[in-house]
Formats: structure tokens, sequence, C-alpha cells
């Protein structure tokens, strides 16, 4: 297996005349590396996307200017990248395929100036056979044209080759792509058994041999079979004393699978998988008979400050936050995910909804999904579940998110098929979707098609279903959809819906949303008196470029407000608030807003604490101003307190927390009113990386007054520079309305903070000095090393 990814690919915009021959001189287009998104460059403007158009999704009648919606980032349009191969004479008797996780989009394949194939769908992986067009002995050239149409997203779906790229060379007597399908029907104490279904293609008699590894890497059990030809070969093996892949222990077995030709080993895969049992009941899900629940958010494909390029880092720097929240779960809405977070997600232990489409045959634009989804929605699903399903972490299959079919007569045939492929491509998992028109959904028959329905922002309604439909299983696939902008406080705190201001901002008292959506109480109160509903998907975890709701008809928006985290991987407010129900074991005691009010003196500011302790008792510069207590009365005072008027007064803000009896459990928080920026002070989530081009350093940034207080205020520019072998991706304070490229090392503050991305050079280690400054400060602490 040879990665094609790294920075040897040629790129250009555009679409030159016969760009796949190889005779085509492109000296003068770009070197870029892949994986690659040639939008998130900028710049922004609102032009990218700017289309009269309508979101049927939305609910919206009359077509209207929607601006930021794909993030204002110029995706559309064509790409070409070139890429020269050199091909061994030796692999003249092999068969050589090419494997792409993801090109955004339409993409085309050239081999040598020939076509090799097609793959619209910009999220699900795909393979080629290349070897009847390649030369063997000599350079061969790859070439992929990149299509995006205009009006064909609802979020920004970055552009190019943006996942990984791998070529492999086989023997004629191989394992077939993603052939081999592992699962775990009897899970024991004493034992496992584990049964493997390897199709393998040959041209000869051989044998397949099996060997599993336990965590430790012993062999605990091991199989042979003879395969006379070409064949689905099944085996059955039993593990003694299985580890099981939990949550907390995510224990991962690994299946050699080899291919022998008398002695000779002529191909060999190695699949990692975990034994674990998934039940589940309309009372609940149980993963090796204990109890979970969906603690989980959704989350798009997009890395914030790194676009859709994928970068495995990045990828695990958002699933570590999110645990470090306690979500346990995460919906890859609404498309299938970059294998990177399904690799991590099995070692971390978070369930996964993998998702496969956003649309059926019924668009919600004009040129999405729903124009493929007659010739390649069955290869997209079978590309997904086959990929995908030997991964423990994932739990269910989805087959869609809010689709128009679904209160259509036609939606229930949809349906009936869709499911019919999951379930032919694995027994296992339940298929579900996610419901916004439950009445159409249940009065179509879709609904009861499927294994398990999943309702979007219905919290209200649970205990109506439940009534009517007492076998089902239920849960809220999309919850929340709650809006804010990280450090944004305005008063007075209350519920809004659709709520505009000039500032193109959402207040981070966490109360607004749009129409459908609602504050995060309402939902935690709806799980919790509801314990049969297996639990939530919250729209979403991180924010992501594009869909500025409520600010989608306003310029400049050009990033969501719905994350708990911002796009730079700060968490917001609400973060701590999901961490009080989600982590009850971790005292958490969140005070908020910030204490730096200049000019509010004698106003009236309202305070909000997200804790799990029972109650709290406030004080401003020492003077008590009362005790609060959680009230499961008040849907809003049920799982925040509230002093809804403090009147302000620069100083310090204390909170502490109080058990049932009201005595301190010694938990204390602190607000204090920061003086004028005096200095900066930078914090690396990593300091040790691997050399390898690959590896990153996340530097927050903050700017402080000479008490280390952060100034919530501050916004200037900040410019970040390394010496050593390491390059400074992207800079930024996560402003959804900055139109301040992103790629660089120029950014801006954005309430006192702004993050900057830093990545090592492969075979270079060294140490890496970094220099951050704004406006005459400068600090050079921050120093890595990558080795
Ligand atoms: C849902 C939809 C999501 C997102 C969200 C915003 O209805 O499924 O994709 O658009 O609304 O609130």
């Amino acid at each position: 297996m040879r990665s094609l990814s790294g920075d040897t690919w040629c790129f250009t915009c555009g679409d030159p005349k016969d760009a796949a021959e190889p005779t085509v001189d492109d000296t003068g287009w770009s070197t870029v590396r892949v994986p690659h998104d040639w939008a998130i460059a900028g710049p922004f403007d609102s032009q990218n996307d700017a289309q009269h158009t309508i979101i049927h999704a939305d609910g919206e009648k009359q077509a209207r200017l929607h601006l930021g919606r794909t993030g204002g980032l110029p995706h559309q349009g064509v790409g070409w990248y070139r890429l020269p191969l050199d091909i061994p004479a030796a692999w003249s008797s092999r068969r050589v395929r090419v494997i792409f996780d993801g090109v955004m989009s339409h993409s085309i394949v050239y081999c040598n100036g020939r076509e090799v194939g097609s793959w619209p769908y910009g999220y699900t992986s795909f393979q080629f056979d290349l070897t009847p067009f390649l030369l063997p002995g000599g350079q061969n050239l790859l070439a992929v044209r990149v299509a995006n149409p205009s009006n064909a997203s609802r979020w920004y779906p970055g552009a190019g080759i943006y996942r990984n790229v791998l070529l492999e060379a086989v023997d004629p007597a191989h394992i077939a792509p993603w052939g081999v399908a592992i699962t775990t029907p009897d899970v024991q104490d004493a034992f496992a058994t584990v049964v493997v279904r390897t199709e393998v293609t040959t041209d000869r008699a051989v044998t397949l041999q099996t060997v599993i590894r336990d965590p430790s890497g012993y062999e605990v059990a091991s199989d042979v079979v003879p395969v006379p030809a070409s064949t689905k070969a099944d085996q059955t093996l039993t593990v003694a004393n299985p580890e099981r892949w939990n949550l907390d222990r995510p224990a991962l077995y690994t299946l050699r699978s080899r291919i022998c030709d008398n002695e000779q080993v002529v191909d060999e895969v190695v699949t990692r998988f975990g034994i674990r049992a998934l039940k589940f009941t309309p009372n609940g899900f149980w993963l090796n008979d204990r109890p979970v629940r969906f603690q989980g958010v959704c989350m798009h494909h997009d890395l914030g400050l790194l676009g859709a390029a994928v970068h495995r880092r990045a990828v695990e720097r958002q699933v570590d936050i999110l645990q470090e929240m306690g979500c346990n779960a995460i919906r890859t809405s609404h498309n299938p995910p970059a294998p990177e977070l399904l690799e991590y997600c099995d070692e971390k232990g978070i369930l996964v909804l993998d998702e496969a489409f956003d649309e059926w045959r019924v668009p919600k634009v004009a040129n999405g999904y729903s124009n493929l989804f007659d010739a390649w929605a069955e290869k997209d699903l079978r590309a997904m579940i086959r990929r995908d399903r030997n991964h423990p972490c994932v739990v269910m299959w989805s087959i869609g998110n809010e689709i128009l079919d679904q209160g259509r007569p036609e939606g229930r045939e949809t349906c009936r098929w869709l499911t019919a492929i999951c379930h032919d491509e694995d027994s296992t998992r339940p298929v579900t979707a996610g419901f916004n028109d439950p009445d159409g959904a249940i009065q179509n028959g879709l609904a009861g098609e499927l294994d398990i329905p999943g309702w979007n922002y219905r919290p209200a309604r649970y205990a109506e279903f439940r009534e009517a439909y007492p076998d089902w299983i239920m849960y809220g696939s999309e919850t929340e959809s709650c809006v804010s902008t990280r450090g944004e406080y305005v008063f007075p705190a209350k519920i809004l819906r659709d709520h505009e201001r000039s500032s193109g901002h959402c207040s981070a008292y966490e109360l607004e949303s749009p129409c459908w959506g609602y504050p995060p109480d309402i939902e935690f109160a709806a799980q919790e008196d509801r314990p049969y509903m297996l639990g939530e998907f919250v729209w979403t975890g991180f924010d992501y470029l594009g869909e500025p709701t409520p600010y989608k008809f306003h310029w400049p928006s050009r990033s969501s407000y719905f994350g708990i985290v911002d796009l730079c991987g700060f968490p917001k407010d609400r973060y701590y608030l999901y961490r009080s129900q989600w982590r009850p074991e971790v005292p958490t005691l969140h005070l908020l807003p910030h204490w730096s009010w200049p000019g509010r003196e004698g106003e009236h500011i309202p305070v909000h604490v997200f804790t799990n302790a029972a109650g709290a008792e406030l004080f401003l510069n020492g003077q008590s101003l009362g005790i609060r207590r959680k009230d499961a009365s008040d849907p809003l005072r049920r799982f925040r307190l509230v002093w809804d008027a403090v009147t302000y007064a620069p100083g310090e803000l204390r909170v502490r927390a109080l058990d049932t009896q009201d005595h301190p459990t010694g938990e204390e928080a602190v607000q204090r009113t920061a003086g004028a920026s005096a200095r900066l002070t930078l914090s690396a989530d990593r300091i040790e990386l691997v050399a390898n081009g690959d590896d990153l350093s996340f530097l927050t940034i903050r700017m402080c007054d000479t008490d280390g207080i952060v100034c919530p205020s501050a916004a200037q520019p900040v410019v970040v520079s390394v010496q050593g072998p390491a390059e400074v991706l992207a800079v930024d304070g996560g402003d959804p309305t900055s139109l301040e490229p992103i790629p660089g090392c120029h950014g801006r503050l954005f309430h006192g903070m702004a993050l900057a991305v830093i990545r090592t050079r492969a075979n270079v280690p060294g140490e890496i000095f970094v220099t951050v400054e704004s406006s005459g400060f400068v600090n050079t602490s921050a120093q890595l090393r990558s080795f």
C-alpha cells in the first residue's frame, strides 16, 4: 500500500483543455499537498454562493439570496489534479488499484490520458482498478477532474481531493477491496464467537489464513480454509475470555487475513475490530449489557480553520474536546465521515451514527444529491457500509436526514429499499433516519419501515409517540440548535427565536435558536423525564463553515453559531452546561458572563451558573447576592442557576457551589474585571510533535491584563511566526462575521483569544520556536519540538 497523499500533486483551478493528457505542460500549475481543500484559502466573498434560491428544508417558499450558506468561500467550479506515478516493472503481474477516501465532488479519474471512472458524491470512498491503464516500468500520470456545481450544498462542502489517497498493488489472488466483514454474534464472559466473511478474488487455488490477536498483540485464535476459486469464504473463530469494546475501555483486536499460495503469502489485510454486543430495545440501548444513553452531538465534516482537508490530529482534537465534555456519541451529519474519525472513535470509545444522505429524490437545493439519487444511492450506501462495518464504534446506519420524501407517498418504498440494502450489507446494526416531519413520516409508513425512527426537534412529542407506538425504539436524532457566539452577551438574557442583530452575533447566555430549536435545558428535561428515550444528538458539537443561521440572508456571516464549541475549538459557555449533565461524576461550576463591563456601572446584568451542584451562592466584591437552588418546576431553573439582575460594579464576582443542605462543596468559580491589555499568554496543546509533516500543535493565544485576566474586548490583529522545521497553517479568533483570510500567519483576536495551528515538516526533526505578536506585545515562550 503506497500513500499518494503529500505535496507532490499539481493543481489548477479551471478546466484547461486536455488536462488529463501526459503531454500537457503543467509547469504553470501550483504544487499542492493532498488532502487539499482549494476553497479554504478564500477570499470570503458573498458572491461565491450568492444564489437566489429556496432551501426547501427550512420551509422557505420564495427564492431568496442566501449569502454565507456555504461559507462565502470559492468552492464552486472545476479544478484539476495531476500526479506522476512511478510504476515498477515488477507490477506488470499485479493488479493495481487507487483508493480515494473522498473527493469533493463529481470526480473523474484518468490514467495516462484515459478515463478510468467517475464518482460524483463527495463523501463516499471509492476505488478504481488502474491495471488496464498502466504502463509498468515507467512513469505514468494520474489525473483527477473535480467539479463543484453551485447550489449543491446547505453547508460548506470543501473542494478538491480533501481526503487521503492510496495506491495498492496486489497479486491476482487477493482479498477484494473492503472484502473482510467481521461480526461478533455471541459475546459472553467465557468466550466470543467471531464470524468472518472474506471476499477472495483469485485466479488459482489458494488458502485463506486468519489470525486474531488480542489488544496486547497475542494470538488468540486462528483458522485456515482452502479457497479453490473466487468466493466469499466464511469462518467462525472463538476467542476465550474476550476483552470487550466498552466506552471506558475500548479494547481493540486485530484480524489478519492472508492469502497463501502453497507456503507463500501473496496478499495480506489487517483489520481492527472490537468484540461487543449491542442491544436496542424500546426501553434503552445496552452496550455489553450496560445501559448507555446517547450523549451525542451532530458534526459536519469540516475542521474549522483547516477547512475540509482532513488532518488526523485535528479530527482527534475535536473528539478529545467533545469527550472531555461527556459526549459519548457522534452523528456524522449528514454524510459518511473521513476514515480517520472512525479510527479514533474506535480508540477512544465514542459511539458513531454513520449517516449516508441529506437528500433522497426530493431536492433541498437545486443541484444536490437528489440529482444523483436514482443512479448512485445504492452504490454510495454500499460503499459506506463496506468501508465502515468493522468499526466497533459504529452502532447505527442512518439512511437520511430530514429527507423531504418523508411525507410523500413514495417515501415508504424508498425507505424500504434503502433499509434492505443496509440489512443486506450488515445484519447486526439497526437502520435509522432523522425526521423533522414525524406526522408525514408516520402517515406514509416510512417511520415504521425503519428499525429505529429518530426525531429531530420534537421533545414536546416524545410522550405522545411513546403512547401511540410503545414498541418503537426512539431517540432525539437532532436536538436544540441553540445559537451563540463565544463571548457575546446580550442583555436582557431571554429565550429568542430567529433573532437577528446588527452585530451579526447571537447571545452567549445560550437561550437563542431558530424557530424549530430551543435551549439545551428543554431537551435535558425531556430526556430525564422519559427514560425510555435513547438519548440525543445535539446540533452541533463544533461550529462549522457555512449555514450561519439566523444570519443566512445577511453578510458578513461565514460560519455557524450552532456549535457547543466554536470554530477554533474554544468551548462556549454551553459546553459547561452539557458537562454538568453529561459528567455528573466531575464537579462543574461555570460562571457567566465575564465581568468587564466598563460603562455599565449600576446597570443590571444577568448572571448564570452552569453546575451539577444542587445550588450556589453568588458574591460580588465579597457581598452575598443570595443562594439559588435548582428548581425542577421551572424549565430554565432546573439545570442552571440564575441571578436575573446583578447590579454591575467592577471587581470580583465569585460563586460557591452548595450541596442539597446548602453546605459549600468546596468548588468555587470567579470572574474578575480585566484591566488594559498588558501581555499575551500562549498555551500549546502539545509541545512534542512527530516530524512527519502531518502532526499539529494547536496554540491558544490570549490577551491578558497585568494580572493574567483575559481582556474580553481584545480584538487586535495577531501575527504568528515560527523558526525551525514547522509552518503556521492558520490563525483565527473564530468570529463568525470575520472575513479575514484564515490560512497563513495573520489573524485577529476575538474576545481576547485566537488559535494558531502549527504543522511539523516531514523528516526534519528539531526545535520549533514560535513568536506571537499583537499590538506591540510579543511572546516567544512557546517552544515545540518535533522528533
Ligand atoms: C436541521 C437540519 C440540519 C441543520 C439544522 C439547523 O433541521 O437537519 O442540517 O440545518 O436544522 O438548525
